[in-house]
């Protein structure tokens, strides 16, 4: 067997067999195979696609290229959520300790963003003091104590993903459905969690596109999940618009609080109904019960405040302090306001996602550093009616607002 063969068979549109598979996966992870031939075969792949057995085989290698991680120290059933990413996504700072509050135990990795989405660990790191480098020991510990553990993947956790991630993000290689499944649901299983609930979404400020494709990739990443034995459940959601109102690291750690403290003022309904379909969906993996009746509970545990108390408990356990946490700690504050009077129809998600990078707020490379003060606030979002000059957005930032990043934001407002 040769890289050379396996690439032909891909390019002439033939199915690739397990050991086919197993061989390109292990010797790219290995550092056998250079980048050069893993692209050729990666575009060969975005091409031609690969079949049902196919994506659950790659899944396969990619899960046992690194460690695999043991949760049965802790009791009862492990729920696991994953969102495709988007702009303005701060779901999992909302529904871990909601699932947590509710005794469901929420032992979750999670990831930094890239490009215009966002990652949980940056999130969280914006909070001082909190620590998402947590040994095994200490996870495994903190899920048993408290009930709830969020850290960042730790370094062996599917390196054959990482580093191929890597390589389709500079070769155009990353919109592939095969190769977008069997990257999210080896991370996941290799998580070790029982019941996974996948958050898929498409939109401009989303890597599908359409609602139709993203409900083939949620369909195929169900199946691949259920042959590992795992129960496996979507919820598809609209990214053309940020979710809720605020973008940026700090800034959506306090929306997040708002919403579990049931402030609603201070976020917005989108971001709210998302919260409570994936956390309901979570609680309906691992209770057993219907989607409806899990709702009821995830609204209960908000109600009474148990959710919040829950969140502190998590961040104080993990060493941060929310004390500390303000919207508006940047240099600039600068207000944008409506071009023209009348309807919003979007706030276009991809745009913001851009400038929350330009500001600081997201990254363009692994590497680059980010500002955890810099963010946008939406004013105003889809449906609003707004007169011409009404302010529709703030930005929180540390460099000088440009007048372009200006007009970016207001372009990002279509108005009818
Ligand atoms: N998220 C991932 O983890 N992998 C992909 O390929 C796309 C989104």
């Amino acid at each position: 067997m040769n890289i050379l063969s396996i690439i032909e068979k891909k390019k002439n549109n033939q199915a690739l067999t397990q050991q086919e598979i197993q061989f390109f996966v292990n010797g790219y992870t290995t550092g056998q195979i250079p980048d050069y031939q893993m692209s050729a075969l990666l575009m060969a792949i975005r091409i031609n696609d690969m079949n049902d057995e196919e994506t659950f085989y790659l899944t396969e290698a990619m899960v046992h290229s690194g460690d695999v991680i043991d949760l049965s120290a802790i009791e009862g059933f492990k729920v696991d959520k994953h969102s495709t990413g988007g702009v303005g996504d701060k779901v999992t700072l909302v529904v871990t300790p909601i699932l947590a509050a509710l005794g469901v135990p929420v032992a979750k990795f999670s990831g930094r963003g890239l490009g215009i989405t966002g990652g949980t660990v940056d999130k969280l790191e914006s909070i001082k003091g909190m620590n998402v480098e947590l040994s095994q020991e200490e996870f495994i510990k903190n899920v048993q104590v408290h009930g709830i553990a969020v850290a960042g993947q730790t370094g062996n956790l599917c390196p054959a993903d990482k580093k191929i991630y890597a390589l389709r993000d500079v070769t155009g290689t990353v919109d592939s459905i095969p190769l977008i499944a069997s990257s999210i649901i080896s991370k996941k299983i290799a998580s070790g969690s029982d019941g996974i609930v996948l958050d898929v979404k498409y939109g401009n400020g989303a890597f599908m596109k359409t609602k139709e494709m993203a409900e083939v990739l949620a369909e195929k990443m169900c199946a691949i999940g259920e042959r590992f034995g795992r129960k496996v459940v979507y919820t598809l959601s609209d990214m053309n618009n940020p979710l809720g109102r605020f973008i940026g690291n700090k800034v959506e750690v306090i929306e997040a609080m708002d919403v579990l403290a049931n402030n609603t003022a201070n976020t917005h309904q989108d971001l709210i109904d998302d919260c409570v379909e994936v956390a309901s969906k979570m609680f309906m993996l691992a209770a057993n019960v219907s989607q409806e009746e899990a709702a009821v509970k995830v609204r209960e545990v908000i109600d009474n405040g148990d959710a919040y108390a829950k969140f502190l408990e998590f961040v104080e356990a993990q060493g941060g302090q929310v004390e500390d946490l303000h919207v508006n700690d940047t240099a600039y504050t600068v207000e944008v306001t409506a071009a023209t009077g009348g309807t919003i129809e979007s706030v276009n998600a991809l745009a913001i996602g851009e400038l929350s990078v330009l500001l600081g707020a997201g990254r363009l490379t692994k590497d680059s550093p980010l500002d955890f003060d810099a963010g946008i606030k939406l004013v105003a979002k889809q449906g609003d009616t707004v007169a011409a000059g009404d302010i529709v957005a703030v930005i929180y930032a540390n460099v000088e607002v440009t007048e372009e990043m200006k007009q970016k934001a207001q372009a990002a407002f279509h108005i009818a």
